[in-house]
């Protein structure tokens, strides 16, 4: 299901609207261009999360974890080279149930994710502010949820062209 967004407030609202259903064990990865807003959409999806402290960029620290009602482990897997570097960085332990994790670029380590998990693809629109944010769930055990997920986004707007 796809949505528009056209403003940074948006996403993130978007980002909170979809962390209402989110459980531990989790994971969420995010794909796009740099500037697409994976983290602003993180700092949303936190934020519904009841994350108090700011979500920024987990540059050159690979993860960055937060307290909310859930705890949220936030990755940025950007400057990795290689998969290794995901192993070296805990990632394996991350993903445990009892947090829910979220991986930005994952396009590039795909091989190393989970393969359940709800993927949010996004790309700028027409306007400088507008992105198109495709979002669909991997594996069935998010089957219970893909509905409310799914209505939840379509509120957002569905792409018309
Ligand atoms: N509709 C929008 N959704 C998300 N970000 C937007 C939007 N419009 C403008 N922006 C801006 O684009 C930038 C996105 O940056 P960021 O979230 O860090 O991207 P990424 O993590 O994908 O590199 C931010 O400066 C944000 O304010
Ligand atoms: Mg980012």
């Amino acid at each position: 299901v796809k949505a528009r967004t056209r403003s940074a407030e948006r996403t993130r609202a978007l980002g909170g609207a979809i962390a209402a259903w989110l459980r531990p064990g989790d994971v969420v990865v995010l794909a796009g261009d740099l500037g697409s807003g994976k983290t602003t959409f993180v700092q949303g999806l936190a934020a519904g999360l009841g994350v108090t402290e700011p979500v920024v960029s987990p540059t050159f620290t690979i993860v960055r974890e937060y307290e909310g009602r859930v705890p949220l482990a936030h990755v940025d897997v950007y400057r990795l080279d290689r998969v290794q570097e995901l192993h070296d960085a805990g990632f394996e332990e991350l993903v445990d149930g009892e947090r829910i994790t979220v991986v930005e670029w994952g396009d590039a380590v795909q091989r190393a994710l989970p393969a359940e998990h709800l993927a949010v693809d996004l790309e700028s629109g027409a306007a400088p502010d507008e992105r198109l944010v495709e979002v669909h769930t991997q594996g069935p055990g998010w089957s219970d949820r893909l509905r409310a997920i799914e209505a939840a986004v379509a509120r957002f707007g569905e792409e018309d062209d």
